[in-house]
């Protein structure tokens, strides 16, 4: 487990930004497990970064795999999205955490936000409790990257109805698309009671080996099935993406020259220019 510096830097949000920039709020959300989710969440970020860009990772995940994946020590978490969600024990801009990589900032989870689902249920607004949080805090940031658990619980809700889109990692590996269309109603019913803004950016082919037939098989059904647009950077199967949790740093920053790397610069270029569209 990486170990959490003495000499961190501090956050990137400023007391009060001069202009305020256009943030984009992106989801990435799939009930399925194992799909990526977290992984695009954090070499998304470090591309992004990598442009320029000031990203805020936002872990809404009990599992914390964000969280630890960019290199904070879990133990050393003391306010996370457990404590913003539940009653406000603390405000959305105290629990966000600089990490090791230049330009990005994460709002930590922690386990407990398992049981803050719970709680959650009986709020008030409870669909909007994140959106509300986060509202005055992420002027300084050109991207908010929501990381989502893998159900389609309030969690889950919570991050869709703050976002105002939504990357959605298949896995070509299995026959993934049929789970979609759950997915895709949640989506809808927010679009239609809760967040009339929030679209799909993309459905973003993960784990992708072109040597099966298979994934070649559930990359045509993507560009078939539904009317969603499907990212033209396709995330193959990587032995290095997969050793990056270990290493608590998105691959841009420390395999820089390899594959998998340059597949997230892809992907960042598609979202900056979908963003402009
Ligand atoms: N393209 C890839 N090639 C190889 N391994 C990968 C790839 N993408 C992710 N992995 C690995 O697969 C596992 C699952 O990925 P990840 O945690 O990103 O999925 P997830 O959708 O966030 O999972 P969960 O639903 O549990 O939150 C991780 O161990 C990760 O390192
Ligand atoms: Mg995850």
């Amino acid at each position: 487990m990486p170990i959490v510096p003495s000499n961190r830097r501090t956050t990137l949000r400023p007391s009060a930004p001069e202009v305020q920039p256009l943030t984009h709020v992106i989801a990435i959300a799939n009930q399925k497990g194992g799909v990526g989710k977290t992984t695009t969440a954090i070499n998304l970020a470090g591309a992004l970064a990598e442009e320029g860009m000031r990203v805020l990772l936002v872990d809404m995940d009990p599992q914390a795999n964000l969280t630890a994946g960019v290199g904070i020590n879990l133990n050393a978490v003391a306010r996370s999205m457990a404590d913003v969600l539940a009653d406000g024990r603390c405000t959305f801009a105290e629990a966000i955490l600089p990490t090791e990589t230049e330009g990005i900032d994460v709002a930590p989870a922690h386990i407990d936000l398992a049981s803050t689902e719970g709680e959650l249920f009986t709020a008030l607004g409870r669909e909007n409790v994140l959106r509300e949080a986060m509202t005055d805090a992420i002027g300084a940031y050109d991207y908010v990257l929501i990381d989502c658990p893998p159900n389609l619980g309030l969690l889950t809700v919570n991050g869709l109805v703050a976002a105002d889109s939504v990357i959605i990692p298949v896995q070509t590996q299995f026959y993934a698309m049929k789970g979609l269309n759950n997915l895709v109603k949640v989506i809808n019913a927010i679009r239609t009671k809760l967040n009339r803004n929030l679209k799909v950016l993309g459905l973003l082919a993960t784990f992708y080996d072109g040597r099966t037939n298979l994934a070649r098989d559930m990359l045509d059904e993507m560009r078939v099935v539904g009317d969603h647009h499907v990212f033209t950077t396709i995330v193959r199967s990587s032995v290095k993406l997969g050793e990056a949790p270990l290493v608590g740093r998105p691959i841009t920053a420390y395999a820089g020259q390899s594959e998998a790397a340059r597949t997230y610069r892809d992907l960042a270029q598609e979202v900056i220019d979908l963003g402009k569209a």
